[in-house]
């Protein structure tokens, strides 16, 4: 076995990104647990490998992730580096999701990912080493437009989890990496992965059209390679240490940068009435 080989733990790993981050990992000579809800479609996509083991795995399901993460140490006895790639895309105007599609959307895309994760954690807290790399998205750090509140509420919840959650495990050698894609050509945008909002309140009529047809319009347009980030992060997770946060995508960058500059000047526009919030000095006080 080759001394440098690490075994990747990737999420909804039939499809998409997540299929090229597999692929990729496998190419740079790692072993792969590649999970997902169809094990056919692994197999189908990736081939056959002794550094590949295909395990069922859907991501809501905590049972589902015990026994995956069983099976992975039981085949190669340590998981150095898991991937929460998995996620899905309930699109449409907040008051036109229904409670059970935004229950799915936060299901699959934020509490899917501490299901495995909790399932990881005691292996890599063993082990003393470990990398999780969670995908989030632009829509993540930044999510000042239509049909897509239920979307970021998943990926700022899946952000602020990690955050934290980077303090508590830090300490036992475990890194952690969020990733923030601009847009990709997979197939988050084919009637596969997304799920529209049935239209159901008049007032918003006028401006859906317009926006599913831009929505629509985007697959198989958008402008980043899944192969490149599969590499990119490949590339990063070899660093020591890994980076805490990755910014994938020049139009991901751009929108990182405006939030900075947004959130700067709603700073400066209130600095003073912002600062002057504290309790009044206590009469009597000496000043230090
Ligand atoms: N593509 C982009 O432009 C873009 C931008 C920003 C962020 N992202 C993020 O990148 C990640 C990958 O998305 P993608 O672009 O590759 O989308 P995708 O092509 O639609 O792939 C989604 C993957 O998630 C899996 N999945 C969905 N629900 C699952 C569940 N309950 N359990 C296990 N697997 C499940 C799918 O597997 P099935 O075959 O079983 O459905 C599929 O493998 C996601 O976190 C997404 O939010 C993508």
């Amino acid at each position: 076995m080759n001394d440098n080989r690490k075994v990747w733990f990737i999420t909804g790993a039939g499809r998409g990104m997540g299929a090229d981050i597999a692929q990729a990992v496998l190419a740079a000579g790692h072993a792969v647990v590649a999970t997902g809800r169809d094990t056919d479609r692994i197999a189908a996509t990736l081939g056959r490998s002794e550094n590949l083991l295909p395990v069922e795995l859907d991501v809501t399901s905590r049972t589902d992730a015990e026994a995956a993460v069983l099976a992975a140490v039981s085949r190669f006895g340590r998981i150095d580096v898991l991937v929460n790639n998995a996620a899905s895309f309930y699109a449409g105007y907040f008051e036109e999701l229904t409670p059970e599609q935004v229950d799915r959307q936060l299901a699959v895309s934020l509490i899917g990912p501490m299901n495995v994760t909790r399932a990881i954690l005691p292996v890599m807290r063993h082990q003393r080493s470990g990398h999780i790399i969670s995908i989030s998205s632009s829509a993540g750090l930044a999510a000042g437009f239509d049909f897509v509140s239920a979307y970021a509420a998943s990926k700022f919840g899946l952000e602020g989890w990690m955050e934290s959650l980077h303090a508590e495990i830090a300490p036992f050698g475990i890194t952690t990496t969020i990733v923030n894609p601009g847009f990709f050509r997979t197939e988050l945008l084919t009637e596969r992965s997304t799920n529209y909002a049935e239209p159901s309140v008049a007032d918003y009529d006028e401006r859906r059209g317009p926006l599913l047809e831009y929505w629509k319009s985007q697959n198989g347009r958008q402008s980043g390679d899944p192969a490149k980030l599969a590499r990119a992060l490949v590339t990063i997770s070899s660093e020591e240490p890994p980076p805490r946060r990755f910014i994938a995508g020049a139009d991901a960058i751009a929108t990182t940068e405006q939030k900075i500059a947004d959130l700067q000047a709603q700073i400066e526009a209130y600095r003073e009435l912002s600062t002057s919030l504290d309790f009044d000095r206590e009469p009597g006080a000496v000043a230090t």
